[in-house]
């Protein structure tokens, strides 16, 4: 059964909203490659990665739904920060907001009554638990760093072991 008009927004706008969430991503990815805080900047790339599959998720989804995606403008992301702590507490307030959309379409689903949309989002519902808590752990250190150039190094390495195996279309996500 194809898509109510307004969900079919919503999810437009949310496909919009995730590739959106890449670019702020790997503006800091640019942003730490700069300073050649490589390892942060490689946490950041497979960020960027990771939301790239968020927004082709609901894309397939869509297409699945026998409607049509359309893409919508990009905004032109943040590019400079104050501090490494201020890049993650500002990437700490984006996946709230992204929650809180999440709890939106929810909310959408349930007055549509579209359980199968409502099926569908509680998978976002889930990975943003993962999403808000990885990046808080991270801000926390770093905030726990305070000036200590040493662990900011120790953290930069242990930043660039993170890889990219597949974001939402990772074996174990399907
Ligand atoms: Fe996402
Ligand atoms: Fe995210």
């Amino acid at each position: 059964m194809k898509l109510n008009d307004k969900m079919l927004k919503a999810l437009n706008e949310q496909i919009n909203f995730e590739w959106y969430s890449a670019y702020i991503y790997q503006s800091m990815g640019a942003y730490f490659k700069g300073m050649n805080l490589n390892g942060f900047s490689n946490w950041m790339d497979v960020q960027a990665k990771e939301e790239m599959t968020h927004g082709f998720k609901i894309y397939n989804y869509v297409f699945d739904r026998g409607n049509q995606v359309e893409l919508l403008a990009i905004d032109k992301p943040q590019a400079s920060w104050k501090t490494i702590a201020d890049v993650f507490s500002v990437a700490l307030e984006h996946e709230r907001k992204v929650s809180s959309r999440f709890f939106d379409i929810l909310e959408l689903c349930r007055e549509l009554k579209d359980y199968s949309t409502e099926n569908f989002v509680q998978w976002y519902i889930n990975e943003q638990v993962e999403e808000e808590s990885t990046v808080q752990e991270i801000l926390e250190r770093i905030e726990f760093a305070g000036d200590s150039k040493e662990f900011i190094l120790m953290l930069d390495n242990e930043l660039g072991q993170r890889v990219f195996t597949g974001g939402a279309f990772a074996a174990s996500e399907m």
